[in-house]
Formats: C-alpha cells, structure tokens, sequence
C-alpha cells in the first residue's frame, strides 16, 4: 500500500492541513493544548459513537482522520460546526475537536487512518 510522508514541522499548531492518501482526503489538525483538553472532557459514555480521544489520537497534539462524512460520503469543512470540529454542509452533520459525531445525520465518528510517527517531526500515513 502507498504510504505518503507529512512533515510534521509544516503545520503551525492550531492548523488544519488536508493532504490526498488513497485518493481520499485524510484531516490532520495539530491540536492546542486547550482543544486537546476541550476532546478531553466530554462524557464519552454520551456520544453517539463512544471512543474517548485517547482511542483516536495516538499524540494529542496530532489528530489524523479520513475527511469523508460517515453519513454519505461528503468531505466536512474544518473549523465549523457546533463543537469546534467539523461540519459536513450535505445534511448538517457535526463533528468535534476529536472527530467523533456529535449532532446530525452520520452514524460515525470520522474514521482514523494506518498511521505512524517513525521519528518527532515525520507523519507516515498508510
Ligand atoms: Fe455528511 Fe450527509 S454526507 S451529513
């Protein structure tokens, strides 16, 4: 399988980058310290698809999802919605700082990619 190489110094913290894996966009956000604790402090046991932001970030400061709506396929804007995430514009679906659905019609968190940090500045997705 391709694997694509992101240099992680590339992204200023509080940015949002969107790069091509597969033919599909994958999100990489480099998180603050606040929104990592914002991701933190939700009660997981409320959401509609649980996982806790430990389960989804393997660093804190690094989120890396599949920017694919899990309801029918749209690609979500960053930096929208209700919670600080994303927003998917097809039907009103919103998205956290942790990419786990929150509001609207998409069943699913958004989907976590193969993944790797090999060293502290490279990103290796796939
Ligand atoms: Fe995203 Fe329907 S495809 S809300």
């Amino acid at each position: 399988m391709a694997k694509v190489e992101v240099a992680l110094n590339s992204i200023p913290e509080g940015k949002n980058v969107i790069i091509k894996w597969r033919g599909k966009p994958i999100f990489i956000r480099h998180r603050t310290s606040d929104e990592i604790a914002e991701a933190n402090n939700v009660k997981v046991s409320s959401l509609r698809d649980p996982q806790t932001d430990e389960e989804r970030a393997k660093k804190p400061e690094w989120l890396v999802m599949i920017g694919v709506c899990t309801h029918l396929g749209c690609v979500p804007i960053g930096e929208a919605g209700d919670y600080g995430g994303w927003f998917c514009p097809c039907h009103g679906s919103h998205y956290d700082i942790s990419g786990r659905i929150r509001k609207g019609p998409a069943p699913l968190n958004l989907e976590i990619p193969a993944y790797d940090f090999p060293n502290e500045e490279t990103l290796v997705i796939g």
